[in-house]
């Protein structure tokens, strides 16, 4: 067992290619994705978290497994992996699937070719799930698929087309996009929308399945035959890697472990290092010895005997989860009552990467309070096998063990070997229940086992256990509650006792971490209920008669709600028949880098390369919400190794931002996650270390302000109200028959853009010169604020953007403030800098979408006519000005959403408070503000005891008409949209139908909703309308597109290139755009608005024009004439062929004195329609349709304008149901990463997903008209939101509570669970508000 201060030779093979790293490569603390990123340059495989949450890093590991004698592909996070751990393995990252230099594979090609791609930041994790899927299932069934891309994030597309691609190599495929459901689109049938596709022009196609090569697995990379012979003839040596800090040793021997082991006893055992990777990470914690049992095959040993199943510690949860799915399908149910619930959890726990890499034996020893494993194993009586080099003993996996006392502990010297799981008996019955944000791929809030065991043919409890994680800070066993209802009958009387025991026993504290403590109280009770249900079942069955039955609507408490793959059909006009093949306007192409996405070739800002004497920046934030700046001291932050400089705001020569939004503070800071200054190291570990021993002192500050509620109590505001009105409100109320007053609380939102900011300066040696690489929506900002900061004029700095990893309004502002403290450090070391923002410092720094409070007064007439209505918001800014001032002009504008109502009051103002300012979001204040009117809407229907949709349809615009502020429109296209919605969505017979299920069924409620949408689209500015373009013809023919928009995935530079080829009537495929640039089109306004394609579209082509009439001589004098030949003349006769294309903008202007203008150049109009089911015990849902409507005029590119529809719909939906933002009573953000803010993931879409582009209406205004869709479909995931409220409704309709609750969006299991107020959440202890500090205080 030699241990060596060299390194040994580390092999393992990425991508086919032998890689023996020695000696200074061999760092433990080097992750994989590092490995690949950094130093053999794949930047195929990204960077979204870091911990093991979005997927962005995954690629595939395989192995051999000498025992089987099978090769076990997985995939796993890049991010979690040491590289230490991969001796003996091959690795295939998305560069070795396959590339467009050499072959492209068919998984990289179905997903770019199915329009599964946005930003592209996500695709190569995605591809790498999928293609991992394939090596292991040929013809893989569409739950595989489902499980295989739960653990890979994407917030673009949707998911709908990302699966779509997937499906088409699943076994169910047949051809048909309806599949699943038994119909095929081409069938009459009584689904309305199943005839739509064959009505005259619609097409249901987005790409061609026939086109897409085959899959053929002969021509997958082999698994190398020297790991083989190395697998087969193991090294039985102890292998030693020594990095900088920490030692590596992996042991040869089960013996060799052991006695490391008892040498070592302080070193943990990394398995999948996916509980030890995530916890080193804060404060660069670190264990100076690793021992890795990677090599031990005696940890992954299987073994069943009679009386249970023994599972080696080292079989990873996947592999858990495989076992015991065979042995439920070969032992009596009886016997399996454990193994089930195990299963159950196993399918929902993290991603389908984690459960590959985590192993058993690291879930059970890392005690996670929030485990789903251990609450079944402790009530299913499992022990834990030890071993060390004094022997073995076992000890029961119990309470004990789960608190950590040291008497039930594992020794130091002790290894866990193996879990020993005993069958369950007949009379005994194990359940598991969990409830999380999402449905998947989320920690969850509580989850719990439980155990019963009857005396032999009765109902007389002869054993109970109890256990339950997520309360505390460890799982909780509710042991007296148990030993107290021994003896006792399952009945009625037996569930109040033990509701009240438990409520008593599992006690959680007002101020418990991770909040929402009444909710997991009640999930307390509420489990237990659902576990009486279930056993009360079975009971009936082997009791027989003597049993009453469960009443048939109690039943529904029962089942969890399904997970079901999406369906859907896409519907588009198809261009006119006479329009020429070479024109693609109108048809759905594929993104121009679709497939440089799949390969991982698409160059983002993080993947340039290193260039000569980069330096490396992190960020010193504020970690105080009002303080004075004492003292900054970076002593000891410089005199660390490979640390070049702090940079301060005394070292910036021009401009420090705005007065009242400094790049980097002065004297005082405003906001936890404030800049404060820079570090500059050579290397990013250096730089990561140095920036936590930066020493600031702070003075606290009043007033603290954080909430919208202080804000008012304050008069705290960051600039006017902002106020229109007509008509006679004061009048009008006294006339009304009814009045409702509410109040609407929306919670903010994080761009969570998969590719976080980051900018990459290089100062040239010439001129103060400045080359800017950065992922911004606005480069000339990013021009501008660099020039100030530096004073330097604007034309020596060039912003160069080849593509975005996803924007969102995120990206507009903020990369201007990263760039600048770049090019500060850059001017001042005149060297290179790069700066990458890791997710927690992402979400921590830059804000996001405002939180809003809204009140509402609204006067009606009993038939449901509104006559009058007053809408008062207040949005939280932050802590400067910022978009804010703009985003409640625009909510005040866009308020009246679809309604005419004659006397309106609107008034909108923005709060200052001490949070990151807040910024511009999709949507644009759009999706919070109308929330209030659309549930103002809701309210009056409940009033009336009408349907939502009466009152709707009764309130809408019916004819040409003018808005709040004079805006002239016509409102047909929305009314086509709701009546096309209502049509396509079958809504009349579904809301019938809805109806009935909710008289059927007590504890689940389904809801309905359909809902208008009048969205404006731009800015109220002509000056930001402007756009330009250059386009440049070379003499060879080819054409180089360049133009002032930022490709965001929105899919922009493939418009512009089909705008081009139509002006100039040549293929896209002699086109090109090469990046954005200032370089080439200077003054340009930002990507956003969604006016993109629109402005930018005009001006391409309006230089298109200006190349062809300079041609036009040349073509007429020679018609047969090539466009080749037609170049070559035109150049021969000093024609100038580069045009600049220039388009003034539309005229947009808002006179707010006046409360008059014309603010937007069009309207975008749609309907969504949306059903849920909700389970009224635990709060969660499921989405079981959307139908959209939208009016998109003369669609571009009807593949990408669907893409941009459906993923805002998405991300509107994760808005609106499960992006909660957590801030602590002194104003940290605690939710910074996947695992704590939940964005929607692919379980969580509708499971029948149809959108249908209105069939053409005309916008002359607009190039060719079509229509910017980037936004408005956001605002249309409320959908999910009022179906959801309407499940909830007829929930308290049944309990007979109050109909006017508040409302409260994101729509979380919390809310829903706690508004379907039952006997369980009238029996928790509640807590006096201001008795106790919360762990999360509202903003809203
Ligand atoms: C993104 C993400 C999502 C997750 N979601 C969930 C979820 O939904 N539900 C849930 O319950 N969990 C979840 N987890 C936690 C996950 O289940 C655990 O991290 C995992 O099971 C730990 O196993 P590991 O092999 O990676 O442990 P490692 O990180 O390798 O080790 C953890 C600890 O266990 C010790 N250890 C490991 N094996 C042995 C042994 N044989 N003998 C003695 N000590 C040992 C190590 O010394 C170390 O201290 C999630 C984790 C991540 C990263
Ligand atoms: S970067 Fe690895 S999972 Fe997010
Ligand atoms: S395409 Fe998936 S994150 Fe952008």
């Amino acid at each position: 067992m030699p241990c060596s201060t060299r390194s040994d030779e580390l092999v393992f093979f990425v991508n086919g290619r032998k890689l023996s790293v020695i000696e200074r490569n061999v760092d433990p603390e080097v992750t994989l994705l590092t490995f690949l990123r950094k130093i053999v340059r794949l930047t195929g495989t990204k960077h979204g978290c870091g911990r093991g949450g979005c997927g962005a890093c995954t690629v595939m590991v395989s192995t051999y497994d000498s025992t089987s004698k099978k090769i076990r592909h997985f995939s796993v996070t890049a991010c979690l992996v040491p590289i230490c751990s991969l001796y003996g393995a091959a690795v295939t990252t998305v560069e070795g699937v396959g590339s467009i230099k050499t072959r492209i594979h068919p998984v990289q090609e179905r997903i770019a070719k199915s329009h599964g791609t946005q930003c592209g930041f996500c695709t190569p994790g995605m591809v790498m799930s999928m293609y991992t899927l394939l090596r292991n299932h040929l013809d893989p069934s569409e739950e595989q698929l489902l499980e295989a891309l739960g653990g890979n994030l994407c917030r673009c597309t949707g998911y709908r087309p990302i699966l779509e691609s997937g499906r088409t190599f699943c076994a169910e495929a047949n051809g048909c996009q309806q599949k699943g459901t038994g119909k095929c689109c081409l069938d009459q049938g009584e689904n309305d929308s199943s005839s739509l596709g064959r009505e005259s022009g619609l097409c249901t196609e987005l790409f061609v399945k026939e086109e897409f090569q085959p899959l053929d697995p002969t021509q997958e990379l082999i698994f190398p035959p020297e790991l083989l012979r190395m697998a087969t003839n193991p090294e039985k040596c102890t292998l030693t890697f020594h990095g900088e800090r920490v030692t590596w040793i992996s042991p040869g021997s089960f013996k060799d472990l052991l006695e490391l082991k008892a040498k070592h006893p302080e070193a943990p055992l990394v398995l999948g290092n996916t509980s030890l990777g995530p916890a080193m990470k804060p404060q660069e914690r670190f264990h100076p010895v690793l021992l890795s049992p990677v090599r031990i095959p005696e940890l992954h040993v299987v073994s069943q005997k009679s009386n249970g199943l023994t599972l080696g510690a080292g079989c990873s949860l996947a592999e858990v989860r495989d076992v015991l799915a065979e042995i439920i399908s070969e032992l009596p149910e009886e016997k399996t009552q454990t193994y089930r619930a195990l299963l159950k959890h196993l399918k929902s726990l993290a991603g389908q990467q984690i459960r590959n890499m985590a192993s058993l034996g690291g879930h059970v020893i890392s005690r996670h309070h929030y485990s789903d494993l251990n609450p079944i194993l402790a009530v299913g009586n499992a022990t834990l096998n030890l071993i060390s080099t004094e022997g073995v003993r076992q000890i029961p996996l119990n309470q004990h063990f789960l608190a950590g006392l040291a008497s039930a502990d594992l020794k130091p010297e002790e290894i866990l070997e193996s879990v020993h799981i005993p069958h369950s008996r007949k009379w005994e019955f194990v359940a598991a229940f969990r409830q999380a944000e999402c449905r998947q791929n989320a920690l969850p809030d509580v989850t719990a086992g439980m155990r019963v065991l009857f005396e032999d043919g009765t109902d007389t409890i002869a054993d109970l256990s109890l256990a339950y994680g997520g309360l505390g800070a460890a799982t909780v066993s509710a042991q007296r509650s148990c030993q107290q209802l021994l003896g006792r009958h399952w009945n009625e009387l037996m569930l109040d006792e033990a509701c009240r025991l438990l409520l008593e026993e599992v006690s959680l504290p007002a101020s418990a971490p991770g909040g929402r403590v009444e909710f997991k109280r009640t999930l307390v009770v509420s489990f237990f209920f659902k576990f009486y249900l279930e056993v009360l079942r079975e009971l009936q069955k082997l009791l027989d008669r003597r049993y009453p039955e469960i009443p048939a609507r109690f039943l529904s408490a029962l089942e969890d709600l399904p997970v079901g793959m999406t369906q859907g059909i896409q519907t588009y006009q198809s261009v006119d028949s006479h329009q020429p093949l070479q024109d693609p306007v109108g048809r759905p192409i594929m993104h121009l880098s679709g497939l440089k996405h799949a390969t991982g070739e698409a160059v983002f800002c993080d993947d340039i390369p290193v260039v000569d004497k980069e330096l490396v920046m992190a960020l010193v934030t504020s970690t105080r919400a009002h303080a004075k700046i004492i003292s900054i001291d970076s002593s000891e932050a410089l005199e660390l190794p490979g640390v070049v400089d702090v940079i301060t705001a005394e070292d910036i020569p021009g401009t420090n931002g705005a007065a009242d939004d400094k790049l980097l503070a002065v004297d005082e800071v405003l906001c936890v996650g404030q800049l404060i200054c820079a570090v500059v190291a050579e290397t990013e570990v250096q730089v990561k270390r140095a920036i936590e021993k930066v020493k600031i002192t702070y003075e606290d500050l009043e007033p603290v302000i954080f909430s919208i509620e202080d804000a008012i109590k304050h008069n705290s505001f960051l600039c006017p109200e902002k106020k229109l009105e007509q008509g006679n409100i004061e009048e009008a109320f006294e006339k009304v028959d009814q009045i409702v007053e509410g109040e609407v609380h929306v919670g903010g939102q994080e761009h969570f853009y998969m590719e976080t900011q980051r900018v990459l300066v290089i100062p040239k040696t010439e001129d103060h010169e400045l080359d800017i690489y950065v992922s911004t929506q606005d480069a000339a900002h990013v021009q501008k604020t660099v020039s100030s900061t530096l004073s330097i004029p604007i034309n020596r700095i060039t912003c160069h953007v080849k593509r975005v990893g996803g924007g969102f309004g995120g990206k507009v502002g903020r990369p201007a403030t990263f760039a600048a403290i770049a090019a500060v450090g850059s001017l001042k070391t005149g060297r290179p800098i790069r700066l990458v923002l890791d997710r927690e410092d992402d979400m921590l720094i830059t804000g996001g979408r405002h939180p809003l409070f809204g009140k509402y007064k609204v006067g009606f007439m009993n038939s449901g006519r509104i006559k009058a209505l007053d809408i008062e918001c207040y949005i939280n800014g932050g802590c400067t000005l910022d978009e804010s001032e703009m985003v409640a002009e625009f909510l005040t504008l866009k308020l009246e959403n679809a309604y005419k109502i004659h006397n309106l009051r609107f008034r909108s103002r923005a709060c200052l408070t001490n949070l990151p300012s807040n910024t511009a979001f999709r949507g644009f204040g759009f999706p919070q503000g109308t929330l209030v009117t659309e549930a103002c809407i809701t309210a009056v229907a409940a009033k009336c005891g009408l349907p939502p949709e009466k009152i709707r349809k009764k309130n809408m615009y019916k004819t040409v008409d003018k808005t709040i502020y004079k805006q002239a429109f016509s409102p047909e296209p929305l009314i086509r949209c709701w009546d096309e919605c209502l049509e396509r969505a079958s809504f009349h017979s579904r809301r019938e139908q809805v109806e009935e299920f909710n008289k059927k069924n007590y504890w689940k409620k389904k809801g309905i909703a359909l809902i208008p949408m009048k969205f404006s689209v731009g800015f109220a500015a002509t000056s930001y309308h402007q756009a330009a373009a250059l386009v440049h013809i070379y003499t060879d023919g080819s054409v180089l597109v360049t133009h002032g928009g930022n490709e965001l995935g929105q899919g922009i530079h493939t418009k512009m290139l089909q705008v081009a080829s139509r002006e100039l009537k040549i293929p896209m495929s002699s086109m090109h755009v090469c990046e954005t640039s200032t370089a080439t089109v200077p003054n340009t306004i930002a990507t956003a608005a969604s006016v993109g394609s629109d402005v930018n579209g005009k001006a391409v082509q309006n230089a298109c024009q200006i190349l062809l009439k300079r041609l036009e001589p040349i073509m007429k004098k020679h018609p047969g004439g090539t466009w080749e030949e037609w170049v070559e003349a035109a150049f021969a006769k000093r024609i100038s062929l580069s045009a600049t294309g220039y388009f003034r903008g539309y005229k947009a202007f808002m006179d707010w004195e006046k409360g008059e203008g014309d603010p937007f150049p069009y309207y975008v109009y749609g309907a969504a329609c949306s059903e849920v089911e909700i389970d009224c015990l635990t709060g969660a849902h499921r989405k079981i349709r959307t139908d959209i409507v939208m009016d998109a005029c003369c669609s571009l590119n009807p593949a990408i304008d669907i893409g941009q529809i459906e993923g805002a719909f998405i991300q509107g939906m994760g808005l609106y149901t499960t992006e909660e933002l957590n801030y602590s009573p002194e104003g940290i953000l605690h939710s910074r990463g996947p695992d704590e803010y939940k964005i929607p993931t692919v379980t969580d879409i509708p499971e029948e997903f149809n959108v249908s582009l209105l069939p053409s209406s005309h916008t002359p205004l607009t190039i060719y008209s079509s229509k910017g869709l980037g936004e408005s479909g956001m605002f249309l995931g409320s959908s999910v939101f009022f179906a959801i409220a309407d499940a909830v409704a007829a929930a308290r309709r049944e309990r007979d509570i109050a109909q006017d609750f508040t409302v409260r969006s994101p729509a979380t299991p919390e809310w829903v669970r706690m508004a379907c107020a039952d006997r369980f959440t009238e029996m928790i202890p509640r807590d006096e508000p201001k008795t106790f500090k919360p762990w999360s205080i509202p903003i809203a």
